[in-house]
């Protein structure tokens, strides 16, 4: 074990890791080498990555917000990603002090930092877990200390299903979360896309990564919301879900839809 409370064994710094690309192109401190030499791939591939992953975190805030202001006081965040300020729960209560989190995320580091960080106020809860297992999610006991849910959930999940292959069944996977929510939670997704530039290249860099990049059309991020009705303005690019201000120049150009939606029945 570690300091942090993981195996070193588990964290394999031999190959880039999303979680650890994603907090270089952040800005953050918790990745390595390989994870830096992708994240420079990727934005050679696809210049507008770094505005494109600064613009899903400010729809994520955007998203928090309109939940809790909905009045949903619970949230599940499943594919959390390292720490990154403000995180989901400091959101959350900005909004309203008694909103309770459950963060899940397959990536030891993240648990562990996560851990470390965002459950100190015991009405968090970190827990390693994937998201491919969804019946193990909602069943987890550390979940359960947190989630009621025979009470309305928000369930995030915020640039994760684009690292789950179709043969991991995608729809399948929001389908049994869905069906474990009770009517009136809401579904905050978000998605990367090829729908407005080529993105092979992209995809390619994360070949050599622990999980593959998964690009999907409109119509096949869409059908992740079976079962729920979107909000206004439907399914977006994350620049122009409900923006606080203009989107700037170049936000048509960012590969990642977004949605928040409602279980109505
Ligand atoms: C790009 S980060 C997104 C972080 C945050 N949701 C956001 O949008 O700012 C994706 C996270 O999903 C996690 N992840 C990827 N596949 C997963 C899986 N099958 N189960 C759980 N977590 C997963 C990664 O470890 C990473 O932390």
């Amino acid at each position: 074990m570690t300091q942090d409370g993981f195996r070193a064994e588990d964290i394999d710094t031999s190959r880039p890791h999303p979680a650890r690309i994603y907090d270089y192109l952040l800005g953050g401190k918790d990745n390595y080498e390989v994870d830096q030499e992708a994240a420079e791939r990727l934005e050679a591939a696809a210049p507008e990555v770094r505005p494109g992953l600064r613009a899903n975190r400010a729809f994520l805030q955007r998203a928090v917000r309109y939940v809790v202001d909905s009045g949903v006081r619970q949230l599940l965040d499943i594919g959390t990603g390292l720490p990154t300020s403000p995180n989901v729960h400091e959101i959350a209560r900005a909004a309203a002090p008694d909103v309770r989190v459950a963060y899940v995320d397959n990536d030891p580091i993240v648990a562990a930092h996560a851990g470390a960080l965002l459950s100190a106020s015991g009405t968090n809860s970190v827990v390693l877990a994937d998201l491919r297992d969804p019946r193990g999610v909602v069943e987890h006991p550390d979940i359960r200390r947190i989630i009621d849910f025979d009470r309305p959930v928000a369930l995030l999940l915020v640039a994760i299903l684009h690292f789950l292959t179709d043969a991991d069944e995608p729809e399948r996977v929001v389908a049994t979360l869905r069906d474990a929510l009770p009517a009136g939670s809401y579904l905050v997704l978000s998605h990367a896309t090829g729908d407005f530039a080529d993105r092979s290249e992209a995809q390619a860099v994360y070949q050599r990564a622990t999980a593959s990049l998964n690009l999907r059309t409109r119509a096949q991020v869409e059908r992740l919301f079976d079962g729920f009705e979107l909000v206004e303005p439907g399914l977006a690019q994350v620049p122009y879900w409900r923006p606080d201000t203009p989107p700037p120049p170049g936000s048509e150009l960012i590969g990642f839809y977004a949605g928040v939606a409602r279980k109505t029945g």
